[in-house]
């Protein structure tokens, strides 16, 4: 079986029965989507991409948030992804919001939609679930347009939380195949630094969650200044020195 055939049929088997009940349970613990809709701050007539949309929820509310623009999802589980159809159409954006399945580490979207880069690529609790992350990540940020922007927001390191609440987290979002990216930053960080983009990684709700963007407008705006992008390296690189050392 290929590794997008055995992703995609676990993720089927988790989400099967899951996805009757996924949107009234994730809502109390899946902290931070609409932090993440609203910094998407689209442009008007823009094109958005979620990347393991499940359900649809996030798209639906963005979809309500920024009216003039259009929405695309996939998902690498063909389950979740009937869930997303029937939740598009009732809430009547069919025509703004399109759907097709996908893994998240090669998806190719002429392919499916047509077109091939996106104003605002995003992923909502589905990094951690993704084995080959960093390969998953890599693609995203290859999908923006110049100038777009990448935004993610997952389970964080739980770094402020009490002790006893972070162990019994992990174990429960183990047994969920969902686990905190260990080195996130470092892999965003070098992301940044190829696709020349600003990166801006903010803990949520104490560290249980993060919201991590990746601003490629930054150098559209600095292009005609690259004395500007030598600072920006610079200061990326002494940055990581000073955490190496700590
Ligand atoms: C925890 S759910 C999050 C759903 C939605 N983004 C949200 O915030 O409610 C994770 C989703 O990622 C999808 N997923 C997992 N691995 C994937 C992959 N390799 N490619 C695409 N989607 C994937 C799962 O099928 C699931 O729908």
């Amino acid at each position: 079986m290929t590794r997008e055939k055995s992703s995609a049929s676990l993720m089927d088997k988790i989400y099967k029965n899951q996805r009757h009940y996924y949107d009234l349970t994730r809502k109390h613990y899946l902290l931070g989507r609409d932090h993440l809709i609203k910094q998407l701050s689209a442009p008007r007539g823009s094109t958005l991409l979620e990347i393991g949309c499940g359900t649809g929820r996030n798209l639906i509310e963005a979809a309500k948030a920024y009216p003039t623009c259009q929405f695309f999802g996939v998902d690498i589980s063909s389950q979740m992804l009937k869930s997303a159809e029937a939740n598009v159409h009732k809430a009547n954006l069919s025509h703004r919001i399109h759907l097709a399945q996908g893994d998240a580490t090669k998806f190719d979207p002429f392919e499916k939609f047509g077109i091939d880069t996106f104003d605002r690529v995003f992923l909502s609790y589905c990094v951690s679930m993704v084995p080959h992350w960093e390969e998953a990540l890599d693609n995203s940020a290859r999908l923006l347009t110049e100038g777009g922007q990448l935004s993610i927001v997952d389970f964080g390191q739980q770094e402020r939380l009490p002790r006893l609440f972070k162990l019994m987290l992990r174990k429960w979002l183990g047994q969920s195949h969902s686990l905190p990216c260990e080195n996130f930053r470092e892999v965003m960080e070098h992301l940044a630094e190829e696709n020349r983009a600003k990166l801006r990684v903010q803990p949520l709700y104490r560290g249980y969650a993060y919201y991590a963007e990746l601003d490629g407008s930054f150098y559209t705006r600095f292009m005609e200044k690259p004395e500007q992008m030598d600072l920006l390296h610079a200061g990326n690189e002494s940055r990581r020195e000073v955490r190496k050392a700590g």
